[in-house]
Order: C-alpha cells, then sequence, then structure tokens
C-alpha cells in the first residue's frame, strides 16, 4: 500500500520541492500549511508541474484540533516537518514568537501523531545547529551550539524527538541538518521566493541580476579564507528533496532514528557564487564589501559522509546548476509568485 505522507510547511520553499520528490518516489503527498511565509500560487505550480491534483489542507500546525482533524482524514504514515520560521536575525528580535511557532508546532505535530500512531518524523534541521565549528569539515558528532534563538528551536527540535525516541522505542526520527539550501526547480516554475530583502546570499544575488536590487552588500573580506569572504556548502533544493525521499525510504525499511548532515562537502566562497551567477545569469552583479554581519562565521560546510553510508545520498548537482536553475526561476518570476 502506498505510504501517505504528511508534509507541513508544505508551500514552502525546500518543501515544495520536496513534495515533488516524494510523488516521484511513490509516496501519497499530503500537504498543510497556513500560508504564513509562502503563496498559494505555489500549489498552481504544483499542479502543473506533477499533473496530480495536490491533496492540501490549509491550517496551522500549532492548531491542535486543526491537526487532529488532519491526521484523521488523511491517516498519513509519516511526516516530513518543515513548518517553522527561519530568519536568524528575526528570531533575535522575536524569540517568543519563534519558540511559539517552531517548538509548538512540532509538540502539536508529535503529540497529534502519539494520539493517531503515527511515528515516523523527518524533522528539518539546519547546520546552523553547530555554531561556530571548530573543526572542519562538520560530522554529525562534532559539538552543537546554538547562537540565536532559530538555531536554538532547532536543537531543541532534534532533542524533544531524542527524548521520544527513548520514551518508546516505536518512535522513528530522522533529523535532517541542511547547509545551505539553493537553487529552483529546473523548469523555473517553483523557487526561493523571500518576503522582503532577502537575508540570504543567493536570492540576494538573484534580485541584483534581474534588477530588483542595485547592489550586493558582501558582509566582510577580512575571513580567514581564501578570499577573504565567508566559505559555506551550498545545496541545489533538488539535491536536498531528494535528501528526504532516501531518508523516509530508511524510516519505512529499517527500524531506528538517525541524524545526517545534507551538504555537498564543498565549500564556496561569497565571490565564488558571485562569479558563478554572473556567469550563469550574463548579467554583471555590482557589489560593496562593507563589515562582517555580527554572528556570521569565516566557513562551513559538511562531512556528507553519513548520509551516503546510511541512506545512499548524495548531492550531485554542482554551483554553475546551482545558479542556472535559480537564474531561470528568478528570471521567469521577477516578482516571485505574486503577480
Ligand atoms: C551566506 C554567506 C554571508 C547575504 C543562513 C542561516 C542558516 C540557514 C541558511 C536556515 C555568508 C554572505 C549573505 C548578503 C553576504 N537558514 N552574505 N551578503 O548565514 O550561512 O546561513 O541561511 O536554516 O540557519 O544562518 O547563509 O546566505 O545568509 O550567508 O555577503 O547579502 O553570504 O556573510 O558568508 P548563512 P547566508
Amino acid at each position: 500500500m502506498t505510504p501517505t505522507v504528511l508534509l507541513t510547511g508544505a508551500t514552502g520553499y525546500i518543501a515544495s520541492h520536496t513534495w515533488l520528490a516524494l510523488q516521484a518516489a511513490g509516496f501519497r503527498v499530503v500537504g498543510v500549511d497556513n500560508f504564513a511565509n509562502s503563496s498559494p500560487q505555489v500549489l498552481q505550480r504544483l499542479r502543473e508541474l506533477s499533473g496530480q491534483e495536490p491533496v492540501f489542507e490549509q491550517a496551522d500546525v500549532t492548531d491542535l484540533a486543526a491537526m487532529q482533524a488532519v491526521f484523521e482524514r488523511h491517516q498519513p504514515q509519516a511526516v516530513v516537518h518543515f513548518a517553522a520560521y527561519k530568519a536568524v536575525g528575526e528570531s533575535t528580535a522575536q524569540p517568543l514568537a519563534y519558540y511559539r511557532n517552531n517548538i509548538g508546532g512540532l509538540l502539536t505535530i508529535c503529540q497529534v501523531m502519539q494520539q493517531q500512531g503515527c511515528k515516523r518524523i523527518v524533522f528539518s534541521s539546519s547546520a546552523t545547529v553547530y555554531g561556530a565549528p571548530k573543526t572542519l569539515p562538520i560530522v554529525e558528532s562534532s559539538p552543537t551550539q546554538a547562537t540565536n534563538p532559530y538555531g536554538e528551536t532547532k536543537l531543541m527540535g532534534e532533542a524533544i524527538l531524542r527524548d521520544l525516541g527513548a520514551a518508546d522505542a516505536q518512535w522513528q526520527t530522522a533529523c535532517l541538518r541542511y547547509f545551505n539550501p539553493v537553487g529552483a526547480h529546473p523548469s523555473g516554475r517553483i523557487g526561493e521566493d523571500p518576503r522582503g530583502t532577502p537575508n540570504n546570499l543567493m536570492p540576494y544575488v538573484a534580485q541584483v541580476a534581474v534588477g530588483r536590487r542595485a547592489r550586493l552588500s558582501v558582509f566582510g573580506n577580512d575571513y580567514p579564507t581564501p578570499d577573504g569572504t565567508g566559505v559555506r556548502d551550498y545545496i541545489h533544493v533538488v539535491d536536498l528533496a531528494e535528501g528526504h525521499a532516501a531518508a523516509l525510504r530508511r524510516l519505512f525499511a529499517h527500524e531506528g532514528s538517525f541524524t545526517v548532515n545534507l551538504g555537498t562537502g564543498q565549500g564556496y566562497s561569497v565571490l565564488d557564487l558571485v562569479r558563478a551567477y554572473e556567469q550563469a545569469s550574463g548579467r554583471p552583479i555590482p557589489y560593496d564589501i562593507v563589515p562582517r554581519r555580527p554572528g556570521d562565521v569565516a566557513a562551513c560546510y559538511a562531512d556528507p559522509s553519513a548520509a551516503l553510508t546510511l541512506l545512499g545520498w548524495r548531492a550531485n548537482l554542482g554551483l554553475a546548476r546551482m545558479c542556472e536553475d535559480s537564474w531561470r526561476w528568478q528570471s521567469m518570476n521577477p516578482h516571485g509568485f505574486e503577480i
């Protein structure tokens, strides 16, 4: 029988790409979202890309009654939990909103899963749990140290799931620590569409390339890195989505829980990415070097070998494809999903 998987935060950037990957992998997908940080237009695009009517529920994951109704209607055998606020700076300014939404949402989902006997969950975690890494590349046993409320909610989320599994061996939890998700579906029909000024590098660069922003500010070129700018492990969102399918296959095929890094293992600097984007788009990306952004680390990239060993998954798409697919999305949708 085809397993039904519930995606929370389903119309968001990573979740919408995962929706397509899970359907292609043979899962029946049910999406739930409250559109707090995404557009209903995504559903239209998913309908077009998958050739299927998306099974979707508009609801808030912190709403216990609504989640109970969703579970009773769809009887999922697993959950991929994406729904969370994810802006580091915003989390520092609004910690209560982040704890309420990110921790409250996870607790509500787990409570309903427990009630309904659904005990497989894939949790969207983040490399931000490593804080400022002491050694590179980062392995899953590297020390964790949240440096902002957003990172705390990811670390606490992992602890909640760990304790749940320790209390009840029937629970199977997969914590996926994303490095830097970028890029877009090769069709150009879905992609990253941040509201307001993008916090992250690639969407900002994309908006400069398409003419929505004049210049990029490079946050510091005095780091101990090859060209002085920050180095990160950028991973194509399509590779990341496949990582979720691989994690779910493992949860259904084997007992037990796991935590893995989802990264490429390759670090690129800010200027590497700018040059690659100019190459992919044929557009100049003018920039200014400005002071460092508080909280940034010099370099952060994964040792992705555990995911290969455990899930048989590795990232395949390189920086050029990440930029090409991002540019196709941005140039086809200069103002994102909102027309
Ligand atoms: C990448 C590099 C910046 C913007 C964040 C979150 C992390 C995760 C991924 C959720 C850094 C530089 C950036 C700009 C710049 N999100 N930069 N100018 O900070 O590695 O990670 O997003 O899970 O939790 O912390 O990603 O894209 O913001 O920055 O120079 O306008 O680009 O200094 O070196 P980051 P980023």
